[in-house]
């Protein structure tokens, strides 16, 4: 985990949004981010990842009410976020789309994300 030395020492504007515990495991939830909507996961391992909460297929802001799974990509387990709208996949670390469910992919963006005393701060996008 990273020190709040750390978040100091960086350039990145970090914004907390919510504490650890305020997110369920497996579940999304959406946040503000400097007037941007993110859909933040939280891993069963307490990593917390965050990628745009616009839904790039449907266009609805819907992705925190996606579905938390898991691929394996060239052996590595990668967590994935499924649309709830039309089920497209996508790698929840990267933002790749890796499923277009018969469109052209087009990837989320994502966001730094540390947490820090159990409080979640969102940094820059990627
Ligand atoms: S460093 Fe921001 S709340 Fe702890």
């Amino acid at each position: 985990m990273t020190a709040p030395a750390d978040l100091a020492a960086a350039t990145v504007r970090w914004t907390a949004v919510c504490t650890l515990d305020d997110l369920a495991p497996e579940r999304g939830a959406a946040a503000l981010v400097d007037s941007e909507q993110v859909a933040l996961v939280r891993l069963l391992d307490d990593r917390v990842l965050a990628v745009q909460q616009l839904d790039p297929f449907s266009g609805a802001h819907v992705m925190s009410r996606g579905i938390v799974g898991s691929r394996s990509i060239d052996g590595a387990d990668v967590p994935t976020l499924t649309s709830p709208m039309y089920k497209q996949v996508f790698d929840l670390q990267t933002g790749r789309c890796l499923d277009g469910a018969g469109k052209a992919p087009l990837d989320l963006r994502t966001w730094q994300v540390v947490v820090t005393d159990g409080v979640v701060h969102v940094g820059g996008a990627r």
